[in-house]
Formats: C-alpha cells, sequence, structure tokens
C-alpha cells in the first residue's frame, strides 16, 4: 500500500458530512481502487457546539483555518461555500502545497481564473466534479471522454432545487413556497435560496460547463438568467395542451462564423439560464425532483445525456471523493496537471465570444393576458407580424364574463430581440391586464 492522502476538510456540513460517511462507509473500494488509504487530517467548521452526524471525529474539528494547513494535508478539501473565506484558504493552500478539490461553483464561476492561475504557478491540481451536476461525472467527462470531439451544444437541468420546484408545482399541485421549503429541508438548496430560483447557481454550473466545453470564459453575469418565479400552474397546463413540459434548462449552443474566412470571424455561444418548454418525449423532460441532467451533443458522437442527483449529501460528495482519488493517483505516479484545468490550452482556442441575446433565435411560447372584447387577437397579430413573428399555434381559455382571459401561443422560429420589442408594445395596448408571460422553447429530442 501506497502512503496514505491527507485531507484538509474545509466545511462540514451537508456535503463535508457526506465525504466522511463516504471514506468510512466506502473505505474498502478506496483503498482497492486508490491502493492507499484517505486519511482526514482537520476539519474547519465555524460552530464547534453544533451537533454532528457520528461519522465526524469530534477531535478533528477546529475552527482556526491555520490548524488545517499545520496538520500538513495533501489536498484541500472546498465544502465551505460562499467567496470568502474560501478564495484566501484555497489561494494559501496551494502556497503551501496542497492540491485543492472543490464543489463550490459560486466560487470558481468568480474567481476560478485566479486560483487556477495560483494553481499553475504551484503545479498543483485544481479538481471539481461536484462544482456541476451534483454527482454527475458531467467535468470529468467533458475534460477527457469528450476531448477529441467538438462540442455543439449543451441543454442542462443543472439546478436541483428548481427542478425539484417546478416538477413539484407540474405533479402534485404544490404550492412554490411549500416545494422550495421541501428543498431546503432536504438540503438542495443554496443558503440564499434567490440562488436556485433565480437562476443564478445554474448559471454559474453554466459558467464552467461553457469554459471545459468550448474552451472560453464566459463570465456568470453575463449569461442572460431568468427565474422560475414567473410561472403559474396555468403554464404547465397550456404547454402540457401543446405537447411540452416545463423544465430550468440550461443552454449554450456554439455558432460557427458565416464566413470563417473573415478577418473578424469568431464562433458565438449563445448562453442563457431560464424555464424552457421542452417536447414532452424529450429525455429531458422526465428528469424529474432533484434529479439532474446533462445533454451534450457534439460533431461525431451527436447527442449524449448526463443523469443523475444533481444534489444533496451523499450524491455529491461522492463525486467530491472521487476527485480526492484522482489527485491521489497524481500524487502517486507524478502526474499532476496532467489536464489543463478547463481542458483547453487557452492561446491556441479559436477566437470565440457571447452571441448578444437579442441575437438569440428560437420558437416562443407566450401568453398573454387580455380582456375578451373584439378585435384583440386582431391587434395581437398585426404586432407580432410587425416584427416578423409568426404564429404556429393559438389557444384561448374560455373566459368568465368580466373578467381577462389568457390567450396562450406558440410562435415559429423568432429572434429574440424581435419578441422582445412586440411584447414592450403590447404590454402598452389598453386591453392587456398584465405584463406578458414569455418562455423559450427547445424542440430537442
Ligand atoms: P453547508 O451545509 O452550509 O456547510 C457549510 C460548512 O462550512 C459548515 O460545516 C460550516 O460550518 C462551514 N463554514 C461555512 N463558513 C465557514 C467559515 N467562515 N469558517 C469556518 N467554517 C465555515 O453547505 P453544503 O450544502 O455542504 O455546500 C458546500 C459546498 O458544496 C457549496 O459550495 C455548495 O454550493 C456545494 N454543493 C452543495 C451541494 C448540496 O447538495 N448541498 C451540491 C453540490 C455542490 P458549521 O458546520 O459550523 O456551520
Ligand atoms: N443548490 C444546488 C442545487 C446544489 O439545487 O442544484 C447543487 O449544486
Amino acid at each position: 500500500m501506497s502512503d496514505a492522502i491527507k485531507v484538509g476538510l474545509l466545511g462540514c456540513g451537508t456535503v463535508g458530512t457526506g465525504i466522511l460517511r463516504i471514506l468510512s462507509e466506502n473505505r474498502a473500494d478506496i483503498v482497492a481502487r486508490l491502493g492507499a488509504d484517505i486519511e482526514v487530517v482537520k476539519i474547519l467548521v465555524r460552530d464547534l457546539d453544533k451537533a454532528r452526524d457520528p461519522a465526524v471525529p469530534e477531535g478533528l474539528l477546529t475552527t482556526n483555518p491555520g490548524d488545517v494547513l499545520a496538520a500538513g494535508p495533501d489536498v484541500l478539501v472546498e465544502v465551505l461555500g460562499g467567496y470568502e473565506p474560501a478564495r484566501t484558504l484555497l489561494l494559501a493552500g496551494l502556497e503551501a502545497g496542497c492540491h485543492i478539490v472543490t464543489a463550490n461553483k459560486a466560487l470558481l464561476a468568480r474567481h476560478g481564473a485566479e486560483i487556477f492561475r495560483a494553481a499553475d504557478v504551484a503545479a498543483k491540481d485544481v479538481i471539481f466534479e461536484a462544482s456541476v451536476g451534483g454527482g454527475i461525472p458531467i467535468i470529468r467527462t467533458l475534460r477527457e471522454g469528450l476531448a477529441a470531439d467538438r462540442i455543439d451544444s449543451i441543454h442542462a437541468i443543472i439546478n436541483g432545487t428548481s427542478n425539484y420546484m417546478l416538477t413539484g408545482m407540474s405533479q402534485r399541485a404544490a404550492s412554490y413556497a411549500d416545494v422550495l421549503g421541501e428543498a431546503q429541508a432536504r438540503g438542495y438548496a443554496e443558503a440564499d435560496p434567490t440562488m436556485d430560483v433565480g437562476g443564478f447557481d445554474a448559471a454559474q454550473k453554466l459558467s464552467i460547463l461553457i469554459s471545459v466545453s468550448f474552451g472560453v470564459d464566459i463570465p456568470f453575469d453575463e449569461i442572460t438568467t431568468e427565474g422560475i418565479d414567473r410561472l403559474t400552474p396555468q403554464d404547465f397546463a397550456f404547454a402540457r395542451q401543446f405537447g411540452y413540459a416545463v423544465k430550468p434548462l440550461a443552454v449554450a449552443k456554439a455558432h460557427l462564423p458565416k464566413d470563417p474566412t473573415a478577418a473578424d470571424a469568431k464562433i458565438e455561444i449563445e448562453a442563457r439560464v431560464a424555464p424552457h418548454l421542452i417536447p414532452l418525449d424529450a429525455m429531458l423532460a422526465h428528469t424529474n425532483g432533484v434529479f439532474n441532467a446533462v445533454r451534450v451533443h457534439s460533431h461525431a458522437l451527436g447527442p449524449v445525456l448526463f443523469y443523475g442527483q444533481g444534489a444533496g449529501m451523499m450524491p455529491t460528495a461522492a463525486a467530491v471523493v472521487s476527485d480526492i482519488i484522482e489527485v491521489g493517483r497524481n500524487i502517486q505516479r507524478g502526474t499532476s496537471g496532467r489536464l489543463p484545468h478547463l481542458a483547453f490550452h487557452k492561446e491556441l482556442v479559436r477566437p470565440m465570444g457571447l452571441r448578444p441575446s437579442a441575437e438569440s433565435e428560437c420558437p416562443f411560447y407566450l401568453r398573454f393576458t387580455v380582456r375578451d372584447e373584439p378585435g384583440v387577437i386582431a391587434q395581437l397579430s398585426t404586432l407580432l407580424g410587425a416584427h416578423g413573428i409568426s404564429i404556429r399555434r393559438m389557444v384561448q381559455d374560455q373566459s368568465e364574463p368580466g373578467k381577462p382571459v389568457p390567450v396562450v401561443l406558440l410562435t415559429h422560429l423568432a429572434r429574440e430581440g424581435s419578441v422582445k420589442a412586440a411584447l414592450a408594445g403590447i404590454d402598452g395596448l389598453p386591453f392587456v391586464t398584465s405584463p406578458t408571460c414569455y418562455l423559450r422553447v427547445e424542440d430537442i429530442h
């Protein structure tokens, strides 16, 4: 047996506790795979008096970050969450000669460049499988398994909380507040759940997926991000009537330049996070509850789907422990830095940038709330037509006399900028009683 791989654990909440449980429950398999033990040498927490799981060795807990580095870990495993003190501790760890494993997508999406630079200087690994898709091995797959192929698009359900909530609202007619409370109680939600329901957690993850898929850094706060809070029960019902499910989707597509020989030719990345309509028979439409799924379409392979639990103690911890094993193997073989952190040698990547969202094109679902009176449909379609938007299907719900009614339609392919301009005009019409709800449609299978 090789020497034990020593781990300094930063954080012992949902994921940290799961890591300790997996190291104990799966020890025999881990040792057989790694050829060595994984030994946790110190654990940083905020509150020493908190009740802990029996898997947590109380004697290793400390509130002093210095104690963790003083214990001489080979690997710092960061499951604190947030930006600070995580950033400072990881930079200090790299300087002290530690490799890094983190589940913290927020940290990587904001400070990844700085951390990866420091890791290059220190010639250490930074591995982050659990930062996207919880237990699904998607980062390793994109970095290694698909290394030969050109990625065309990603359609992903990568926020377990939002998916859990939309599934509950759609299947059990549960209220928004109830399903959010359930997701929090199960440990899926971020400390600030607006990160989940507002789409920001998924945007951070999408920014990481874009980096390892296309080789370009798109800051998460430049990605169009829309939350799930504007959906109503009737949107699920209308979508179903049209043959669609409503899912919280993160989308990224690479558009090759029309004229690759032009001096300013560059690949444009279309990226957004929002609730979308997808066909009821699409595999992603059957991704329910806290499950995540990432559909990758690449040039040679075509579509491939990765499905599994995207949050929660044990699935997430399993991904973190796999990263520790990868670092351990690199330490044993002297192969640290074998892969570029984000899969590409940046200086060799073709020119790329973010496509302005107004230029994106897809079909749209539009739900107008209008007074039921003569000429309404004619005016709606005239305004849409004036912006080049063509209607594919339309339904009007039966009205209760005197009450506003929903008029719902699906468009053909439409430019996002045109749809927004048309809605700005329509929402100012006297018979429109509430702002129009729009959702994008992705006809994937
Ligand atoms: P959590 O349950 O809130 O645990 C955070 C841990 O960090 C706690 O042990 C806390 O100490 C400790 N901590 C926080 N701030 C600290 C500070 N300033 N000094 C010392 N200790 C501090 O969080 P989590 O759900 O395990 O998530 C951890 C990370 O994994 C996050 O980056 C999250 O985004 C990511 N992640 C989570 C999941 C999931 O399903 N939960 C899935 C994928 C990725 P105390 O125990 O004393 O409070
Ligand atoms: N809050 C996140 C989610 C945890 O719901 O997906 C996993 O990153």
